[in-house]
């Protein structure tokens, strides 16, 4: 199919939605009641998103957001509650019903908020060719969009260009396990279900990467559907572009708290728990940007700390048998590449098969935050002990 092919009958999908309210994609997350205060129950109900990018205390008072593929308006609309009537809120939608529905809202929305007048403007446009003026955007956000996009990199080189230096992007996003096959890629109905064009989540978190965007983290993971053993999932994710001159400050060394024991970040420097490193100026402007600040220590001088420091975050499996389950961790934290107290090596965004007592280190606590993870068994694990080396100790 050719990609304007794709957009149409996207688009066609979506107009249609309007006017049916046809239940479709993800479980987001919003608190529809609290919603219910200010917005109208038409936008409500053609809510198609998979998760909260707008709700998750990522936008601030007095930025300009701008949302792509703002269908309806709800992600909009919270953002014009949250960045209150100094900021503002841009939305761009390729659909004309869409666009209809939002517009006529948008007062009804600003009255409701007690703003003197609207903060929220929706602009006819493709994620790929966006109709702003380049850095003036402080946060982009989108709620499950860039999925239906066929060209994905000129949607993040677009958003890269639109958004200030020093701004951010929160979105939510279909990804998947692995490549999702030519059968289903070349299935209409399925792109407009947010699967065709759903990227593996080592592609999509690169692409970003790619564009120029650093610091590239998940926020948020949700399941979403499993089709022929490929696992679809929503992953709510931020990233930064940072200032071009970074302010020169004290600071001139990192060093790794954990819990990863070794770390690589995605301008390719290596980090060793306890161990200090050297760092740029411009690299220092990243670390000081969530998650790192629980990550790494900064300072002006090196500083090391002893294996018993209690900064140090280690976290080694329980003493237990080693039980295989099907389980599969994908490492969504700020680093290319991370490693754990058991040496397990992981990509970012690559599935990694784990037993038992890696899950338990992975799921909860410090690490939880930085890992999706998934079950590929199809079928009852006969869960036999294992023991993955000859001294008996964890795969
Ligand atoms: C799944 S809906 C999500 C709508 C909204 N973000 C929400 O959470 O309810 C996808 C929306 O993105 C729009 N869209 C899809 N591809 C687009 C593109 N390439 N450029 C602009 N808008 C697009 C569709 O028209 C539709 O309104």
């Amino acid at each position: 199919m050719a990609d304007e092919t794709i957009t149409q009958q996207v688009s066609e999908r979506y107009a249609r939605a309007v006017t049916t309210g046809e239940q479709m994609c993800c479980p987001t997350g919003y608190n529809f009641d609290d919603l219910r205060a200010f917005v109208p129950e038409e936008v409500l109900r053609v809510s198609y998103g998979c998760g909260t990018p707008a709700g998750l205390a990522t936008v601030q008072p007095g930025e300009t957001v701008l949302d792509i593929g703002s269908g309806g308006g709800i992600d909009c609309f919270e953002a014009a509650r949250r960045v209150g009537p100094s900021g503002r809120v841009i939305g761009i939608d390729m659909t004309d019903e869409m666009l209809a529905m939002a517009r006529r809202n948008a007062p009804i929305v600003a009255k409701n908020l007690g703003y003197a007048a609207p903060n929220i403007e929706f602009r006819k446009g493709h994620a790929e060719n966006l109709p702003v003026e380049d850095g003036t955007i402080d946060l982009i956000i989108s709620n499950c969009v860039i999925n239906l996009a066929p060209d994905k990199t000129k949607v993040f080189r677009e958003m890269f260009r639109a958004i200030r230096p020093g701004g951010r992007f929160t979105i939510s996003d279909i990804v998947a396990d692995q490549p999702v096959p030519q059968y289903l890629i070349h299935d209409t109905q399925k792109w407009g279900d947010c699967l065709s064009g759903a990227l593996p989540a080592w592609e999509y978190l690169g692409g970003l990467v790619q564009a120029g965007f650093l610091g590239v983290h998940q926020m948020k993971f949700s399941p979403w559907s499993v089709i022929d053993g490929i696992h679809f999932f929503s992953l709510t994710l931020t990233g930064y572009k940072l200032l071009d001159a970074a302010e020169p400050d004290e600071t001139r060394f990192a060093t790794l708290v954990g819990p990863f024991s070794r770390t690589v970040d995605e301008l390719g420097q290596t980090y060793r728990r306890g161990k200090p490193e050297a760092v740029s100026a411009r690299t220092a402007q990243l670390l000081k940007t969530p998650p790192f600040e629980r990550l790494v220590l900064l300072s002006g001088q090196p500083i090391s700390l002893a294996t018993t420091d209690q900064r140090l975050i280690s976290i080694l499996p329980a003493e237990a048998p080693c039980v295989w389950k099907g389980h599969y961790a994908i490492l969504a934290a700020p680093f290319a590449e991370a490693e754990d107290d058991d040496h397990h090596v992981y990509r970012r965004g690559v599935p990694l098969e784990i037993c038992s007592k890696t899950l338990d280190v992975l799921d909860s606590g410090p690490y939880g935050r930085h890992f999706t993870i998934i079950n590929r068994a199809t079928e009852a694990v006969a869960g036999d002990e294992a023991s993955c080396d000859p001294g008996g100790s964890c795969c």
